[in-house]
């Protein structure tokens, strides 16, 4: 007579079924686990070699690239200040612009754009040209469209880019101006890497940051930059310096183009 079966116990062709399917199963969890904190290890290390979170100081956000701290954004709440009477005696605008050496067909795009204190006055230089006013903030963004509107300045595009975007094509720029607005960038690298890809093959970029090596510019320390800085920061991203001019009384005009290759 067949013994009656155990019911704790398995049948042979099943047990086999399991063997068959559990070792490979096993295999790829084991392979899983292995490579998941290789993966997890990497991606950490690549934004851990970018940027560092530390402890904010008082203007900062306390996220550090390249050993500098990253400064607070100026809220739409300061536009007063951009738009402050005294800023054309203070910061000569016209040697800035006299300056960037531009042709009336290029396009510019000024990247933190605020009120649009340089576009508008970049706007008559390029009459055959286009101004992009870049900004992350769309206050600023509403008030310059307002004097866009007042001054028909219509070859002025208000463009509202993210914090890692200016949101601008590929190839389409002559010129990215920043002028007091890099130091506040939350991504800079990720900013300049689209800013260099909407760069045109013999396009430049020019920043303008108040002089970080002297103390008497009378500016919060993570609002202005040394040159060394700036050099530093553009070469990471594959920007070749060009030239530096001093012609401003308290800012910085750093001139950089593409790496030839
Ligand atoms: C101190 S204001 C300077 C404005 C203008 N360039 C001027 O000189 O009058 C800096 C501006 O940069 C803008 N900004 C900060 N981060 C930005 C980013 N990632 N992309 C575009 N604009 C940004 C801020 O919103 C602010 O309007």
């Amino acid at each position: 007579m067949k013994p009656a079966s155990n019911p704790c116990t398995i049948g042979w062709q099943s047990r086999w079924l399991r063997i068959l399917l559990i070792v490979p199963i096993s295999l790829i969890v084991l392979m899983a686990a292995s490579v998941m904190p290789a993966i997890a290890a990497s991606a950490a290390a690549t934004s851990d070699a970018v940027y560092q979170q530390r402890t904010p100081s008082r203007d900062g956000i306390g996220k550090f690239y390249l050993d500098r701290e990253i400064a607070e954004v100026m809220g739409h709440l300061g536009a007063g200040w951009l738009e402050r009477p005294s800023r054309d005696r203070e910061e000569q605008p016209q040697k800035l612009l006299a300056a960037l050496d531009l042709k009336p067909t290029d396009a510019v795009a000024d990247i933190g754009a605020g009120t649009g204190y340089f576009s508008f006055r970049i706007s008559p230089l390029v009459p055959q040209g286009k101004v992009f006013a870049v900004d992350i903030q769309p206050e600023m963004l509403e008030m310059l469209t307002a004097i866009q509107q007042a001054k028909q300045a219509f070859n002025v595009e208000p463009v509202l880019g993210s914090a890692t975007n200016p949101n601008l094509a590929d190839a389409s720029i002559d010129l990215a101006l920043m002028v007091d607005a890099y130091h506040e960038f939350d991504y800079p690298r990720e900013m300049m890497q689209a800013i260099v890809r909407a760069l045109k093959p013999n396009g430049r970029v020019v920043l303008v940051e108040y002089r970080g090596e002297n103390p008497l510019v009378l500016i919060k320390g993570l609002h202005k930059m040394t040159q060394r800085q700036v050099r530093k920061e553009m070469a990471a991203v594959g920007l070749t310096w060009l030239e530096t001019k001093h012609v401003l009384p308290q800012q910085h005009i750093l001139i950089f183009g593409r790496e030839r290759t």
